[in-house]
């Protein structure tokens, strides 16, 4: 079990650079499998995640190489949908893209139940919906996923596109994430014209569509919430390049905000941090923006807020942890209520021994923040929770030993490292 200890109360100062974003890479790295070419990938985060799903993808016959750092080159044309390994695709909720990878190249798919962090019950009815609608058959038993397309000829006997599939108009229940991206995944190659409904809108939505039109689809609307995908016959390699990853930019915002300093946060996209600036500044919290980087400033005086999750464009609930820990060190009480996960609150009771003074509701946490946290032992229960814990630890008194850390390296390239640089105590044990 890894470890992180921190002696808190260093202020954070300097330059940061933000790595590729994790949940962006992982369905693109997942499409190219609908390539059946080489691609060449930039702005890859080197981050446990994306080291499991290269694995799926070499389980099936892709051939990856990295030319340079944070770039990997992927063929997958001798890749062969074949049933994937239970105790990899289990480790990480991106497997699930496999499914419509493999589905919208070869009209079959058999892929073990994907894993991922813990937040209460994580169903995938809407994909199934969604592989449903364009004529894929699912079934799930044994702990795996079968899809199938069960039919190749219509009616009148002519034949569908090479995987089998055919376009159609699928409104989504729940704007899921994982959802939007399956359904284009497994319409881009089906025949005819698909429609997501009440589709997703994150950024890493659009990147997956910029990659896919970069390789010869067509996909309109990514970023909204009606996206039209007409299947095209076939991909063709090509080069891209990964958006920054808001939710790494955001933890560091959160981190300055917590501990105080002034730090300076390289290659990103203002734009898609506004929500988390905006909540800031309501802290009291100073954020400059320019063109690929932000300026955030903060004397360690946070106000207590209110904070509502909601999916993209609202604040993104991979940063509810990290504001929680800023409720703690706040003036007075606020407010944080979870509006996409069920049971994101697992983290509280690690706080509480770090003397965090937080009562949960049904989806509403009440915090009293009283300016300071307490050095303690706790444990990283999942990636973001952990995230929260080390700024947690870096603003409170004393020394903080957070344990299971390996959740942290699932989407943190070198946490320790870049905070270091930053002016942090901390370090790591193995
Ligand atoms: N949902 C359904 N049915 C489905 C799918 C989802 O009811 O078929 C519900 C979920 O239970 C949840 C809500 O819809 O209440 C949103 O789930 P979504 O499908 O959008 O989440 P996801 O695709 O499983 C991705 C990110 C998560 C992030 C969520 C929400 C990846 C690999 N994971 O998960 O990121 O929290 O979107 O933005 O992209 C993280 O990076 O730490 C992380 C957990």
């Amino acid at each position: 079990m890894k470890k992180i200890i921190i002696r808190g109360g260093n202020k954070l100062n300097g330059n940061i650079h933000i790595e590729g974003m994790k949940n962006a890479a992982l369905p693109i790295i997942f499409a190219s499998v609908l390539v059946g070419e080489k691609c060449f990938i930039e702005n890859i985060p080197d981050v446990n995640d994306i080291n499991i799903s290269l694995e799926i993808l070499r389980n099936i016959g892709a051939d990856i190489k990295f030319p340079k750092k944070n770039c990997i080159e992927i063929d997958t044309s001798n890749v062969v949908p074949c049933s994937s390994p239970y105790d990899l695709v289990s480790k990480m909720r991106g497997s699930t893209y496999l499914l419509g990878a493999e589905l919208g190249r070869f009209g079959v798919s058999k892929v073990g139940w994907p894993g991922g962090c813990d937040f209460g019950t994580r169903p995938i009815d809407q994909h199934i919906k969604g592989f449903e609608a364009l004529g894929a058959t699912v079934v799930a038993e044994g702990g795996y996923i079968n899809a199938s397309v069960v039919k190749n000829e219509t009616d009148s006997g002519e034949v569908y596109s090479k995987n089998g599939l055919h376009g159609a108009r699928v409104f989504l229940d729940v704007a899921s994430v994982g959802a939007t991206i399956n359904v284009i995944l497994a319409a881009t190659l089906a025949d005819g014209v698909t429609v997501i409904e009440n589709a997703a809108r994150e950024p890493h939505i659009v990147d997956l569509a910029g990659f896919l039109n970069t390789c010869g689809a067509d996909i309109m609307g990514a970023g909204t919430s009606v996206i039209k995908i007409r299947g095209v016959d076939k991909l063709h390699g090509c080069q891209y390049k990964i958006i920054p990853d808001m939710i790494e930019a955001g933890t560091y915002m959160t981190a300055v905000a917590a501990t105080g300093g002034c730090v300076s946060i390289q290659s990103v996209i203002p734009k898609h941090l506004e929500t988390i600036t905006a909540k800031l500044r309501e802290m009291g919290v100073s954020v400059t923006e320019y063109e690929d980087s932000i300026t955030v400033e903060s004397d360690g005086n946070l106000k207590p807020v209110t904070v509502k999750t909601l999916p993209y464009p609202g604040f993104p609930t991979d940063m509810h942890p990290q504001f929680t820990v800023l409720l703690c060190l706040a003036d007075g009480v606020g407010q944080i209520t979870e509006n996409v996960w069920d049971n994101r609150y697992r983290y509280v009771d690690e706080l509480h021994m770090m003397g965090a003074v937080i009562s949960v509701d049904g989806r509403t946490a009440t915090v009293v923040g009283n300016g300071h946290l307490k050095g303690a032992p706790v444990k990283s229960v999942d990636l973001r929770a952990g995230a929260a814990l080390v700024i947690a630890g870096l603003a409170a008194d004393g020394v903080t030993e957070i344990s299971k850390t390996e959740t942290i390296e699932r989407g943190y390239h070198n946490l320790v490292g870049k905070l270091r640089l930053l002016g942090a105590d901390i370090s790591k044990m193995q």
